[in-house]
């Protein structure tokens, strides 16, 4: 496990969120994490739509992180029918957080792993009007209007009214997208793999910019994994372009001495 999974988890665990406690208590909106894995080709899944597990270990275990770190992780009804997700923490020693389907239509598998009883809290966001098969014992329905596509600050709204203030957007692209379009997104975490897919899903996509000046530059820190996978975390409410910072580089965190040497190795060996 590296560096920044241990930050991650004894934020929430250990130090128990003195600074986001008083930002929940100054601002009613709650905290929106969002995360992506991908390609070095911007890919998250194959044309066949397969994306376990396009990064390695150490992402998956700082994915769990962040799973530990909230009280609800979402994901669109396209993710469940495609990877059948459980949503866990497994990986690490942590608290599972509630899972969040966004079902409009009630097309979810109700046999979907991510239902599974295990005392952590199911719900299914769907539309008001949906006949849809019945879902497993204990999974909460919430409710929303009858549009065709569910605004995702109301979706947010009724999660705050059920309980939730930190939340995860897990995916997939179509409902990732919808959030950080909405401006909802208060920090991302990319993950990027070196491998090539050719083809295949991409991840984020939100209405064009016509001009560079014009488009998302979030400041960002770098992280480089001992398996060669690096993670953008982007705080989408700074800019890098912010005062000062107008060409400055994102800072690449000191990795532990191993991911050192395996860098500088790589390095070497690449001449
Ligand atoms: N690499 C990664 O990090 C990663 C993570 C997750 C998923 N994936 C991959 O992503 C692919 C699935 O992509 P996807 O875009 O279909 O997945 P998705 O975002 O999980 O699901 C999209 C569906 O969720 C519903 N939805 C989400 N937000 C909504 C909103 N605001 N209003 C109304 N409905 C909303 C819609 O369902 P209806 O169509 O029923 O209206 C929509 O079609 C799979 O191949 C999966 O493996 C990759």
């Amino acid at each position: 496990m590296d560096d920044t999974t241990l930050r991650l988890r004894s934020h929430k665990r250990v130090s128990g969120y003195p600074v986001q406690d008083q930002e929940a208590a100054a601002n009613p909106r709650p905290h929106v994490i969002a995360q992506l894995g991908q390609s070095l080709d911007g890919r998250i899944a194959t044309t066949s739509g397969e994306s376990k597990y396009i990064n390695g270990p150490h992402a998956l275990d700082h994915l769990h992180a962040l799973r530990a770190s909230v009280d609800a992780v979402v994901v669109g009804v396209g993710t469940v029918c495609a990877d059948d997700p459980l949503l866990t923490v497994r990986r690490i020693a942590g608290v599972s957080p509630a899972r969040v389907v966004i079902d409009p239509s009630g097309r979810v598998d109700p046999n979907a792993r991510c239902f599974a009883e295990d005392g952590v809290r199911r719900l299914v966001v769907r539309r008001r009007s949906v006949v849809a098969p019945p879902l497993p014992d204990g999974v909460e329905v919430v409710p929303m209007d009858d549009a065709p596509a569910f605004d995702p600050s109301a979706v947010l709204q009724s999660l705050v009214q059920h309980g939730f203030r930190r939340i995860l957007v897990e995916g997939g692209p179509t409902t990732l997208s919808a959030f950080l379009e909405a401006d909802l997104v208060d920090q991302l975490h990319v993950f990027v793999s070196p491998v090539i897919l050719g083809a295949g899903r991409i991840g984020l996509s939100r209405k064009a910019c016509d001009t560079l000046a014009h488009a998302l530059r979030p400041k960002a820190q770098v992280h480089v994994f001992a398996d060669g996978d690096v993670l953008f975390r982007c705080d989408l409410r700074e800019s890098a372009r912010g005062a000062g910072s107008r060409d400055a580089p994102s800072p690449v965190e000191a990795n532990p001495p191993d991911e050192q040497h395996v860098s500088s190795r790589a390095l070497r060996a690449a001449g």
